[in-house]
């Protein structure tokens, strides 16, 4: 199947990919007042199936960001997730896809005061393998923009606006020659990246930043906690000053994109060997083999897409 020849869902209805349409008015367009969910859907190891990654727990992450903004809820957790699955079956995907559903203020509105009535949703689907196209331990580079802080914009509630400072930090670490950036708070200590948590590994501790670092609260990082907990690994979280990152035995960025990326370097600082430390490693192998379905422990956390 074409991309062009793919169906993308809005507003309970199916519509064609390149009639996917939005109108100019369109609030979240005009002022970003949209929350979004980013979900990783993975080809099964045997072959044949597709396994939605945490997908109730990202369902349920958008529908509670919702009452951030004040949008009204479109659907039920159940009954979203059962559209995206159904979504995933329309367009028959077969590879590992990424799938971006947005509840957002529709059109009809000039004023910042949204309409009421206009809350809107779609959902499509693309094609991702690697987000950071090939296997290497990433370089990045703490950027001069800042996390903007919870009481601003508040990062743990995905709104598409907030956005703009993860694409700055980005673009301009990749125009520096960098693969990611990393962003700092207000106060200085580290946050996370454009659209990564972190975890640096000190003496054979995990340790990440806690929630009040104004991070979005990943639903890999808590899969990297479950996991690392259960291999017999300490998680710490806790405020990690900018040093640590220089000074750490490991660094690894996840997300739901990143999946879990190794860091070789910081601001020009070797971490390690410059490549993907033990734990690391160990830690994405584990995840590699839970989000295709060869852990049988860890099949709660996957919704197969073909009955
Ligand atoms: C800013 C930011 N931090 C962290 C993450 C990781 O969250 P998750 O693991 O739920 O995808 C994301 C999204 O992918 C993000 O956009």
């Amino acid at each position: 199947m074409t991309q062009e020849s793919r169906v993308v869902l809005i507003n309970g209805e199916y519509v064609d990919w390149n009639n996917a349409k939005l109108h100019v008015t369109t609030h979240a367009l005009l002022y970003g007042t949209a929350v979004f969910e980013g979900i990783r859907a993975y080809a099964s190891a045997e072959g044949g199936q597709l396994y939605v990654f945490r997908l109730k727990e990202h369902v349920t992450r958008l529908l509670n960001n919702t009452r951030v903004l004040k949008l009204k809820q479109p659907l039920t957790v159940d009954a979203f997730s059962e559209k995206i699955v159904e979504l995933l079956e329309k367009n028959n995907f077969h590879t590992d896809v990424y799938i971006r559903p947005v509840v957002y203020f529709g059109e009809g509105a000039i004023g910042l005061k949204p309409l009421k009535q206009s809350t809107d949703y779609f959902v499509f689907a693309v094609e991702l393998g690697n987000y950071f196209g090939e296997d290497k331990a990433l370089k990045v580079g703490i950027s001069s923009w800042v996390r903007p802080s919870n009481n601003s914009l508040p990062p743990s509630a995905k709104v598409n606006g907030s956005y703009v400072n993860s694409m700055l930090a980005s673009m301009d670490a990749r125009d520096a020659g960098y693969d990611e950036a990393i962003l700092l708070t207000q106060n200085g200590y580290v946050s996370e990246g454009p659209g990564e948590n972190l975890f640096i590994v000190k003496k054979g501790k995990l340790i990440t930043p806690p929630v009040s670092a104004d991070i979005l609260e990943g639903i890999t990082r808590d899969a990297v906690i479950s996991m690392a907990t259960e291999i017999g690994i300490d998680v710490v979280e806790r405020d990690v000053a900018r040093t640590e990152l220089y000074t750490c035995d490991e660094l690894f960025l996840c997300g739901t994109a990143a999946q879990i990326s190794p860091v070789g370097s910081v601001d020009g600082r070797i971490i390690g060997d410059g490549k993907a430390g033990k734990i690391t490693s160990k830690l994405a192998a584990t995840f590699n083999e839970a989000v295709r379905g060869k852990d049988d422990n860890r099949r709660g956390w996957l919704t197969p897409v073909y009955r």
